[in-house]
């Protein structure tokens, strides 16, 4: 029902690494072509863990401004903002915190992983519970259809879907829907109205969810529709109740996975990341130092590529002909392992290349920066303020 819109966040860690790089960021540059997208730095969502050291955020909010910038993501196609310059976000969040289940919440997986995962800090917090929720309205708000996220985030994307239905079934209702509903059909002219009665029909008595389909393509299609109408007609046919805020989907990065330095994930806190701007020598001294199949003690010892990350780093990084010459020459001791690193050295020294470009003009001018997530920051404001006008509304808070 509404248009196609991509809208991800990332909390502001600090400089980012090339596990970002490979895991979401050259999705969103693939993205950012293809359908209007907005990124947002998520700086709320890194109080919740981090609530006692708020000293790093605005540094590291910058810093990852600049990375995005410099790993592709273009200000001219798509819409970058800071979360915490969208107030609408924090109103919409507790507007849907009337209604959320508290269980909900508590199911969500991450909520006692990360507890555990972080048992240095006290996440029995509010804050940290709401995480999720905040993570919803994030999204809702701009009635995005598409989030790109990683698989840990899958069961926040459905939780969202739930709040959003729910948020549809309790507020949705309005009085004389019935009679706006079928006002609305013969709007469609004569043709069409049948075809609609039809598919609904067929979508609520067999469940046929390419009638479902079928229709709202052809809502979709329908220019002499006012929103409101089409609102209508979108909830028509499912229920009874107009559809405020539209489900999104979870739109999974087939991310090349990069692992770290020493094969477990690539981590800054594990010591095993590679920045995406860094350095040439670093990089080939941290390629260079890299773990090896520990069995190949001796140059003359044959290794197995699979025992080795130097190995993940080329299933990303090389071709066909020098992965087989890798393999090979591994198997058969035929190579060395520094030899076997180079060309994954020279590979990420290329790919970071036209990122160290990019990266130049904001590190000389910060000032670009700022005013390319001003501009975000307007743009995503007006967005979410349309929402927020309906829900207000919605929830009987319309008047003045
Ligand atoms: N929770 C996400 C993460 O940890 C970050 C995030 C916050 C986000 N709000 C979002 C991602 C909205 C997608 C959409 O990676
Ligand atoms: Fe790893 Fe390459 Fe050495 Fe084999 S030759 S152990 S794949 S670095």
């Amino acid at each position: 029902m509404y248009p196609d819109r991509v809208v991800s966040g990332m909390r502001p860690t600090g400089a980012l690494h090339l596990g970002h790089y490979h895991g979401a960021l050259k999705n969103w540059v693939r993205l950012q072509s293809e359908v209007p997208c907005l990124f947002f730095v998520a700086d709320w969502h890194a109080l919740t863990t981090h609530y006692d050291d708020p000293s790093v955020i605005e540094t590291s909010t910058w810093e990852m401004l600049v990375d995005w910038l410099a790993a592709g993501v273009d200000p001219s196609q798509s819409t970058l903002f800071i979360q915490s310059k969208v107030p609408e976000h924090a109103e919409l969040h507790l507007l849907l915190s009337m209604a959320t289940p508290l269980g909900w919440l508590e199911r969500v997986p991450t909520y006692k992983d990360q507890q555990e995962k972080l048992a240095d800090r006290d996440l029995a917090t509010y804050g940290f519970l709401g995480y999720p929720l905040l993570q919803a309205a994030d999204v809702l708000i701009y009635r995005a259809t598409q989030v790109p996220v990683g698989d840990d985030q899958v069961p926040h994307i459905e939780m969202m879907r739930e709040i959003a239905r729910r948020f549809n079934h309790l507020y949705g209702k309005e009085k004389g829907f019935e009679e706006k509903a079928q006002d609305a059909v013969k709007k469609l002219g004569s043709k069409r109205a049948k075809l609609y009665n039809e598919l609904r029909t067929e979508f609520q008595q067999q469940g046929s969810a390419e009638a479902l389909e079928q229709a709202k393509a052809m809502l979709d299609d329908a220019q002499n529709l006012s929103m409101i109408d089409r609102e209508r007609l979108f909830g028509f046919l499912e229920g009874s109740r107009k559809l405020i805020l539209s489900e999104p989907q979870a739109l999974l990065t087939e991310a090349s996975r990069l692992p770290g330095l020493d094969g477990q994930k690539m981590s800054k806190s594990y010591g095993n990341s590679i920045a995406l701007r860094a350095d040439k020598d670093v990089v080939t001294k941290q390629v260079r130092t890299m773990p090896t199949d520990p069995a190949r003690v001796r140059r003359t010892d044959p290794g197995d590529p699979d025992k080795c990350p130097v190995w993940q780093f080329h299933l990303v990084y090389s071709d066909k002909p020098t992965q087989e010459w890798a393999a090979k020459g591994c198997r058969s001791a035929g190579i060395g392992c520094l030899e076997c690193k180079q060309p994954v050295i020279d590979a990420i020294i290329k790919e970071q290349e036209p990122m160290h470009e990019r990266a130049q003009q904001y590190l000389d001018d910060p000032s670009l920066v700022r005013a390319i997530v001003a501009d975000g920051c307007d743009h995503a404001r007006k967005l979410a303020q349309d929402t927020m006008r309906d829900v207000r509304e919605a929830m009987g808070l319309g008047y003045n």
